[in-house]
């Protein structure tokens, strides 16, 4: 499986800076093409997914939430309508900063999957567990109640995903998980999603986040590790996340 590379931009740039990046991106890309060794997602804050969608070259486009109705009375939200209309192929579903901050709940994000789904959207479940947690023994526990919460119960393979295991206490620490703890994880996320699909979810990428840099990639995006990652901080420069994805493949 190729390597998947996210950039979570989260609340950071206004619009003339997210253009600023994409140009930026698109000079590096086009002086040393990534071609098809990868799948790079960018996901900027809703506001410039207009504009980097425009302009963006050599990777795909992708949200950083969704609501799960088409439309309606609902204040503040964006639809999986209003995204298509962007090209955004990609959402995030489950962050943990979405869990936490905002209070998050499986029945809610089941919601969002369903309806990214049922859109022909890739879904980014992400899953991870938190530093009391960890020393309490309990992760295994988390991440199969957190896969479980949203894709339990069905008959049937939903349909192209990624899944993303984010320990909560990795994100944005600078103190990242070691590639042996992200195995261990992804491992057991893999083997949670064969025993519910089968061999339909074998081509699921299972990619890992939390403090990922342009040094340490390497020890996660490789054969019996994960198949990529998710990253915040160091998605913030076009050419740092640029040199991230470079030494991923
Ligand atoms: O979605 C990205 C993760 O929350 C990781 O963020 O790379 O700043 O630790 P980070």
């Amino acid at each position: 499986m190729k390597p998947w590379l996210g950039a979570n931009w989260k609340m950071h740039k206004t619009v003339r800076e997210a253009r600023e990046y994409v140009a930026r991106w698109n000079s590096l890309v086009e002086e040393s093409p990534l071609g098809e060794e990868a799948e790079v997602v960018l996901f900027p804050p809703f506001t410039a997914l207009a504009a980097v969608g425009e302009a963006l070259v050599g990777a795909s486009l992708g949200a950083q939430d969704v609501y799960p109705e088409d439309q309606g009375a609902f204040t503040g939200e964006i639809s999986p309508l209003m995204l298509a209309e962007l090209g955004v192929r990609y959402v995030l579903v489950g962050h943990s900063e979405r869990r936490h901050i905002l209070g998050e709940e499986d029945a809610f994000l089941r919601r969002k999957f369903d309806a990214l789904v049922a859109r022909g959207f890739v879904p980014v479940l992400c899953v991870g567990e938190t530093a009391e947690e960890r020393r309490a023994g309990r992760t295994e526990e988390v991440l199969l109640r957190q896969l479980e919460g949203v894709l339990g119960g069905r008959e049937a393979f939903p349909g192209t995903f990624v899944v993303a295991y984010e320990p909560v206490w990795a994100i944005g620490t600078g103190t990242p998980a070691t590639p042996e703890d992200a195995a261990q994880a992804v491992a057991r996320i893999r083997t949670y999603l064969h025993g519910r699909f089968g061999a339909a979810a074998d081509g699921v990428p299972v990619v890992y986040g939390g403090s990922v840099d342009p040094e340490n990639v390497g020890g996660f995006v490789r054969p019996g590790v994960s198949d990529g990652a998710l990253v915040g901080s160091k998605s913030l420069e076009a050419d740092v996340f640029y040199r991230l994805v470079r030494n991923a493949l």
